[in-house]
């Protein structure tokens, strides 16, 4: 495989923060490693220069008079066709809709088509809780199972589409999963889901961020329907979210949120919606957080996705090969995925490896179920089980059910992976030594260290961020 470093040299250069050292083990300091991006993103230090200067003419917006105003309002509206175009919305049929994230992004959906108590939605049996519990207040859900190789099994799911069609609304499937980085051919499920006439939403969180998406606008039977993802996993930390879907969907009915910006007219028995999105965006709007996402899609354009994506795919590779090298580490998930990578270590709860990794190694990543409880038990072999609750309320990490997962992006190096595989050999075998220095703080909700000065440390640090 040909890799062209340049992209991903010149994001890692261009990542607010990426120098930023942390106390670890012997009171010294460690560039930090960063493999959460799967929870969030770091931001762009090009695209905050940006924003600086835009808030130069930040105002009010819409019925504003003023330059101010009508520039951003101008700049606001047209940062929906910049976010539809870097996904391949149609924009001739589709309405892109800013909303917080992707939660709030798939629950406006769940109130926007309707659904009515019989209705089913059918989802895959990976899905983050964001994509599983809005369908399950408002319509039946059935779930879509794993064949043997831990892939959504197709005919599994043509016989669900079959039995219950057309009670079937909606097939909701994410484009790549938050906890085995597995990606869904979300095109093929796409046409499956469209001959028995059901639509398809792509939970777009972990897949928009890693690979050039295409709605596949037009006609085409692969075209998705709804896509939703969050600027916060890509590089764009400003509390916008992205909701896109046909027009037609967000002019049926009444928008669950109400209020200014919402309406063209108002009496006192009637009242008369505006047009999509203006209907769908209640309020004052995230302003710099559409300008934000906008220019951070128009950097990630000129770096290229392709390049960005080929990067993170060989890095991943690598990572993949070291892990699996390593005899006390099971790795789980199957290929095709993006970087994300869970595991465990033998004999050792994960919790305690992240906090080793956290506050000896100077590593961020993330340890847990990873708001995917059903897939994560799943994939562990483990029963649903109520005993569970007392662990969690009890502060018994050490027995909740979960996985070490790291999160890649093409801005990390093989060196940080090397660093990584280095401290999970150590950890592996050192687990009495690190079983004996670490208790369970029922405060922090996880471990901590008994013989490192952290807790002064994190204060300096906060104090410094949140001046009195
Ligand atoms: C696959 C997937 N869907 C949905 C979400 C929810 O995203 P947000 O927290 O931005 O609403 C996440 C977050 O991690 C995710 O990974």
């Amino acid at each position: 495989m040909f890799v062209n470093k340049t992209s991903n040299m010149k994001l890692r250069r261009d990542i607010k923060g990426i120098n930023e050292r942390v106390l670890v083990k012997g009171n010294k300091r460690r560039k930090y490693i960063y493999f959460d991006n799967a929870a969030s993103t770091p931001t762009l230090i090009p695209v905050l220069n940006e924003m600086e200067d835009y808030l130069n003419w930040y105002s009010g917006i819409h019925r504003g008079t003023g330059y101010k105003s009508l520039i951003s309002s101008k700049i606001y509206d047209d940062c929906h066709e910049v976010i539809g175009n870097f996904v391949g919305a149609d924009l001739s049929r589709d309405t892109i809709v800013f909303v917080k994230n992707t939660t709030e992004a798939i629950n406006k959906l769940s109130y926007r088509l309707q659904l009515q108590p019989n209705d089913i939605v059918l989802i895959s049996s990976m899905e983050h809780h964001s994509n599983e519990l809005p369908w399950r207040s408002k319509a039946q859900v059935k779930y879509a199972q794993f064949d043997n190789n831990g892939k959504l099994d197709l005919n599994n799911l043509d016989c669900l589409l079959k039995r219950y069609h057309p009670r079937i609304k909606l097939l909701a499937v994410c484009g790549a999963s938050n906890v085995t980085g597995h990606i869904n051919d979300v095109h093929l499920l796409a046409q499956m889901a469209h001959a028995y006439g059901c639509k398809i939403l792509v939970d777009g969180a972990q897949l928009v961020p890693h690979q050039r998406f295409n709605m596949n606008p037009g006609s085409d039977s692969k075209h998705i329907d709804f896509l939703a993802f969050s600027g916060h996993k890509i590089y764009s930390p400003f509390g916008l979210g992205v909701l896109i879907g046909p027009r037609e969907t967000f002019m049926n009915g009444s928008p669950e949120y109400q209020g200014g910006g919402t309406v063209k007219l108002v009496f006192k028995n009637e009242v008369f919606w505006s047009d999509p999105p203006d209907k769908e965006e209640a309020g004052s709007p995230n302003v710099v957080g559409a300008y934000a996402l906008a220019r951070t899609l128009a950097y990630l354009d000129k770096l290229g996705m392709d390049n960005l994506a080929k990067n993170e795919e060989e890095l991943t590779a690598y990572t993949l090969e070291k892990l699996r090298a390593l005899n006390f580490v099971k790795v789980y998930g199957s290929q095709p995925r993006v970087g994300v990578i869970s595991f465990n270590l033998k004999d050792i709860p994960h919790a305690l490896v992240g906090a080793i990794l956290c506050f000896e190694a100077g590593i961020g990543l993330r340890t847990g179920c990873f708001c995917a409880q059903k897939y994560v038990r799943y994939l562990l072999g483990v029963k649903e089980d109520f005993e569970q609750l007392q662990f969690y309320e009890g502060n018994e990490i050490d027995k909740i059910p979960g996985m070490v997962r790291i999160s890649l992006a093409p801005y990390n190096t093989r060196e940080e992976v090397d660093h990584l595989i280095t401290w999970l050999r150590y950890i592996a075998d050192n687990k009495y030594e690190f079983r004996r220095r670490y208790k369970i703080s029922p405060v922090q909700g996880g471990y901590i260290p008994l013989d490192i000065l952290n807790k002064e440390y994190i204060k300096n640090v906060y104090n410094h961020y949140m001046k009195p």
